[in-house]
């Protein structure tokens, strides 16, 4: 049995990796649950899975986990934790063999960082904790001898393409991006696009925060600083190329110019499975690519005018130092105002603009994971603040 503790078991991705362990009952085992505020969600799943061990964002949703449990359910998890701790208390217990991260944020930061001291493998969803924190968490690894293996699609499928070939080989990492709902909107529409447009993701499935970040490219941005410190390739060796079909994950290209690329069918499920199965490939419950079809596959160019985001975080991890974790911070902040109205979609960009101008000035220290944390603070206030201002104006800002 392969022991399973999921952080962000609610979400999206929580709920794929449940039905990926459902499809192999007899081989995986959820041990722990971990999740923000949904407590009817929490209860269904305790009930379905019996979990030992359970955490939520705050002890107020503990309790109202708990008081909802039938006495049985209830009386199966051993263990119960709130916060920060408890994402620790669930992701480095002994019972655990692999942790798969995938809480929206940076909450779980010090749970990977702790589950990695505890000698876990790393299912890893979550890309800002990578943003945040990638050189802390990758020599964390390195020096305890622990996998991390992705789970984002794209980083996923580089995985897989990079297998036995040796760094040297290796010319390019070649990120595809679906180009989100707003690839052929004109762009001075752009600044009045609402929440439900973002939210429409033409190709994925996903959670809220993700969705906008993909609408604005941001998330590619992000996972461009996330390849960087996973597969130790700098930023001007990591491409982005927009493939609307999402059927090509991601590619390598290698020295002699040969491309190695990974397709496969728009299911978190396939690289969830991956992660907890490598370095062996199960059966899996996911459709096919149906090449009766036929496929269209096309490619082209980002245009970095449409899509500022994109730009901002691939200058940010340029830039190193405090930019990525201002940058996720910002991001973070401006997304949560543009879904609540706040702020309209085009302000996303500025704000993060805006932020990152600020902390150029300053000298902020990330060679720890306090100090880490205290730029994150910093940064959100400074957010909060552009929000605020951004808001009372009732207009946008451009990036
Ligand atoms: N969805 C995808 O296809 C996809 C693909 C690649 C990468 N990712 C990455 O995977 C992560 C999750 O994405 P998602 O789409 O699954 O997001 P989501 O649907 O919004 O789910 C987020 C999960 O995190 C939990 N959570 C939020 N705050 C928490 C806290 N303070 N403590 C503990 N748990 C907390 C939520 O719990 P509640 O619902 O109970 O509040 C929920 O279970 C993100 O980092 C995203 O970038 C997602």
């Amino acid at each position: 049995m392969i022991r399973i503790a999921i952080l962000g078991s609610t979400g999206s991705i929580g709920v794929s990796a449940l039905e990926v362990v459902a499809a192999h009952a007899d081989r995986l085992e959820v041990v722990g649950l971990a999740a923000g505020g949904n407590v009817a969600a929490m209860q269904a799943q305790i009930d379905r899975w019996r979990p030992r061990a359970v955490a939520m964002a705050t002890h107020t949703a503990l309790l109202d986990v708990q008081s909802g449990l039938t006495s049985d359910a209830r009386a199966g998890v051993g263990e119960w934790a709130a916060g920060r701790d408890g994402l620790v208390a669930v992701a480095t217990r002994d019972d655990v063999d692999v942790v798969l991260c995938a809480c929206s944020g940076t909450e779980a930061l010090e749970a990977v960082l702790a589950a990695i001291v505890a000698g876990k493998r790393i299912a890893l969803a979550n890309k800002e904790v990578l943003v945040m924190a990638g050189a802390l968490v990758t020599a964390a690894a390195r020096a305890r001898g622990v996998d991390v293996l992705p789970v984002d699609s794209e980083h996923n499928a580089i995985h897989q393409c990079l297998a036995g070939h040796p760094a040297s080989h290796v010319r390019r990492l070649v990120l595809t991006a679906s180009g989100g709902p707003f690839r052929t909107t004109p762009v001075d529409e752009l600044t009045s696009v609402t929440a439900a447009d973002a939210l429409s993701h033409p190709t994925w499935k996903m959670g809220r925060k993700i969705t906008v970040d993909s609408a604005t490219m941001m998330n590619k941005g992000l996972e461009v600083i996330e390849a960087r410190w996973l597969f130790d390739v700098p930023a001007e060796r990591i491409d982005v190329v927009i493939h609307p079909q999402s059927v090509v994950h991601s590619m390598v290209e290698f020295e002699d110019g040969s491309l190695l690329a990974q397709l496969g069918v728009t299911d978190m499920k396939l690289p969830i499975q991956y992660a907890f199965t490598w370095p062996d490939r199960w059966a899996s419950p996911v459709p096919r690519l149906d090449w009766s079809r036929g496929l269209d596959l096309r490619f082209e160019a980002p245009d970095l005018q449409r899509f500022p985001c994109l730009r901002l975080a691939c200058d940010a991890l340029r830039a190193g130092g405090a930019a990525p974790v201002v940058l996720n911070a910002a991001n973070e902040i401006a997304v949560a105002s543009f879904l609540e109205g706040r702020v309209p979609f085009t302000g996303i960009a500025g704000i993060v603009a805006d932020v990152l101008a600020e902390a150029a000035g300053r000298s902020l220290d990330t060679g720890s994971l306090a100090a880490i944390r205290e730029v994150d603070g910093w940064a959100r206030r400074q957010a909060a603040a552009r929000t605020a201002t951004l808001a009372s104006a009732g207009r946008g800002i451009s990036a």
